[in-house]
């Protein structure tokens, strides 16, 4: 159930640099948008994610245990009360009591045009690799909704990026990050925009598909 606040509580969880997580805490911060970033979620203590956070001045939650990981994300959600989680390069499976703990309200970024080089082992570099290989004339990054299926779920917005011949992955990938850090806050603000309508029946925000 969502609160009556008119910004949707959100935490971003992470385990890595924390470009993304940046941008979405500046957008949030410089916009009126849909969102406020209550809480980040890191994997680890040493990680960029982390210091985002205490730039942010958001509390941050760390889940470094594996065996607990599920079950310690659901605690934080909880205390938190976080109606929404925003993956910002996580790199841990998210069981479906995460997911059910927003009421399936949980996004993610993924740097390539989904259905395009998504599934499981296509992250970071590895994507971008599959880009180049594949001759793609584009790429770019898309905004969906997580399901039990990795890059399955509906499509909330995409960006495309031109590949530029002889660029290396690791090029590329600049590129395509600078896409993300656009794209992400507003394709937030967008699906928030969407919670926050009015439903003809009783169903729960996890049937908005
Ligand atoms: C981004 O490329 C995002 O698309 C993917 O993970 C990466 C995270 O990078 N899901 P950062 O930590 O936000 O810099």
């Amino acid at each position: 159930m969502l609160s009556q606040s008119p910004r949707v509580r959100a935490a971003i969880i992470g385990s890595g640099s924390g470009t993304n997580a940046r941008a979405l805490c500046a957008y949030a911060a410089a916009n009126a948008s849909g969102y406020q970033v209550c809480l980040v979620i890191a994997t680890k203590h040493d990680i960029g994610i982390v210091d985002v956070a205490q730039q942010f001045g958001v509390p941050c939650v760390i889940c470094a245990d594996k065996a607990s990981f599920a079950e310690d994300v659901c605690a934080a959600i909880n205390n938190h009360n976080i109606e929404l989680l925003l993956l910002a390069g996580l790199l841990r499976h998210v069981a479906s009591s995460i997911v059910a703990a927003v009421n399936g309200n949980v996004l993610n970024i993924h740097p390539s045009l989904l259905p395009k080089h998504g599934g499981k082992g296509m992250y970071g570099l590895h994507v971008h690799q599959a880009v180049l290989d594949a001759g793609d004339a584009m790429t770019g990054a898309t905004v969906h909704l997580v399901t039990n299926e990795y890059d399955q779920g509906r499509v909330i917005a995409q960006a495309e990026v031109p590949v530029i011949q002889g660029e290396t992955a690791e090029q590329l990938q600049v590129r395509v990050k600078a896409v993300e850090h656009q794209l992400y806050g507003p394709a937030v603000d967008k699906f928030c925009g969407e919670l926050n309508q009015p439903r003809p029946s009783s169903k729960t925000p996890l049937e908005v598909a």
